[in-house]
């Protein structure tokens, strides 16, 4: 049979694959609350303008709250022949109240209502996740302060470079992750203009008022340019490009975790609550939320490829290839939302080994950049000719199978005549990372003085 909304022009109804294809309803229904705020702040508006009459707005007010009620409680029936939540929500308000129904629709198309529904809903996500990511940082600031003194190995191309604090160390993932929170306020600012009003592409002839609806619902003012309104998903794909960036960051920090707790380095112990056995080798414990996270980071960015492909060939305005925006980016926020969640559950629980990480800094020569530094402020040496005379101390202490501090003061003034007994000072791990103090630096005191920054700034 012929569609009930649009069936005047339509002699049959369509191909039942015609159906499935066309259908969204069965992720859109997400939508619902978003779609039900929307029309209400429509309804209210045609009525404040005259345009329908305060007694049918009423009816379709109430009509809508019930919709709504109906389902939350699990009574709505989902039909893929109505395909999706804007025709559901309607249809089903007209069962219910009968012909005022038909009048909400005025002035208004579902172009620019999937694109009301959908920010709001993008909004809303943007919230859930700075939120989120503000518990995170919390819970990495804490650690900081907790492991402000305890030393690690510092690495750059995974290879013993120079020690440092392990709390500062957590407190590099608190600034990604407050970069990441900017940038999803950055997209919540562009984003906060309301398409509601636009209709179908070109406006409506009706006298409304956009401005009226924009504050309705929460949003700065309405977009400018109804061409634009109805086929911009700028919205979502930043909401998705801010949180692959954060999930990449999610991603490092959780392959840290792997690479940390793994028995080779063991410099921390995930507990059963964030690991899981083998059904085949009785000793294991792995960490397989660490690793989930690494791979849902691949979920997301996959959403925002998924939806600039998408996009990127469409003419203007609206074309249905934009109802394929949805499941990407509801999938994506979800997979956001249990890293972030997962990732500070995990960073809370970790229990740190500080004598394993201090213990693997007792080799790799790591502080050869200290000696090199001493070799420059006592000696006076220009810093390439410190690096050379350390190059070849520690190729001296390799072949002799010890580390810097184990060769000799006599080996030592065989390579250069003036080093003295002082020297020794400056190869201790501790004296390296306390004598770190430059703005910014891995000093056990910048690192608290860091981490007091950081809770104020959690505060602001
Ligand atoms: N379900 C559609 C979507 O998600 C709603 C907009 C339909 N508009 C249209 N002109 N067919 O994009």
């Amino acid at each position: 049979s012929a569609n009930a909304l649009w069936g005047g022009r339509f002699a049959a109804g369509p191909a039942e694959i015609m159906e499935k294809i066309n259908a969204s309803i069965g992720f859109d229904k997400q939508l619902y609350a978003q779609d039900i705020q929307g029309s209400k702040a429509h309804c209210k508006m045609l009525v404040a303008r005259g345009i329908i009459s305060r007694d049918d707005g009423d009816a379709i007010l109430g009509g809508l709250d019930q919709v709504k009620d109906e389902i939350e409680a699990g009574k709505m029936t989902w039909d893929p022949a109505l395909e999706d939540i804007h025709m559901h929500v309607e249809s089903r308000l007209k069962e219910i109240i009968g012909e005022p129904a038909g009048r909400l629709h005025t002035a208004r198309s579902r172009n620019d209502q999937v694109a009301t529904d959908f920010k709001l809903w993008t909004r809303d996500a943007i919230d859930q996740m700075d939120e989120a990511l503000g518990g995170l940082q919390t819970v990495l600031v804490d650690k900081a302060d907790k492991y402000a003194e305890v030393i690690l190995p510092g690495f750059t191309h995974l290879q013993s470079a120079q020690p440092v604090t392990f709390g500062h160390h957590l407190l590099a993932y608190f600034e990604m992750f407050a970069r990441d929170r900017g940038r999803l306020q950055d997209a919540r600012t562009r984003l906060n203009e309301s398409p509601l009003g636009a209709a179908a592409l070109a406006g409506t002839s009706f006298d409304t008022d956009r401005f009226m609806t924009a504050t309705e619902l929460g949003f700065d003012r309405p977009t400018a340019n109804s061409l634009d309104s109805v086929s911009d998903r700028d919205f979502a794909l930043e909401f998705l490009a801010a949180a692959s960036i954060c999930a990449t960051h999610v991603s490092r920090l959780a392959e840290e975790i792997v690479i940390w707790s793994s028995a080779q380095f063991d410099y921390i112990n995930l507990s059963h609550k964030f690991t899981t056995g083998s059904s085949i080798m009785p000793q294991k414990k792995n960490p397989d939320a660490a690793e989930l996270c690494r791979a849902k980071a691949g979920r997301i960015i996959g959403a925002l490829n998924s939806l600039l492909i998408v996009m990127k060939g469409l003419p203007l305005a609206y074309s249905k290839d934009m109802q394929e925006d949805k499941e990407a980016t509801f999938d994506a926020a979800n997979a956001f939302s249990l890293i972030i969640a997962a990732m500070a559950g995990m960073v809370d629980d970790m229990e740190v080994k500080a004598d394993k990480m201090l213990a693997s800094t007792q080799s790799g020569f790591i502080t050869a950049t200290d000696l090199a530094d001493w070799l420059v402020r006592v000696l006076g040496m220009p810093f390439r000719d410190a690096h050379h005379v350390t190059g070849t101390l520690v190729a001296k202490a390799e072949q002799k199978g010890c580390d810097l501090d184990g060769l000799t003061l006599e080996e030592m003034q065989a390579v250069e005549g003036r080093i003295t007994d002082d020297v020794f000072s400056v190869l201790s791990v501790e004296n390296s990372v306390a004598s770190r103090t430059s703005y910014g630096g891995t000093a056990p005191a910048r690192v608290r003085e860091q981490v007091k920054a950081a809770r104020e700034r959690l505060k602001s």
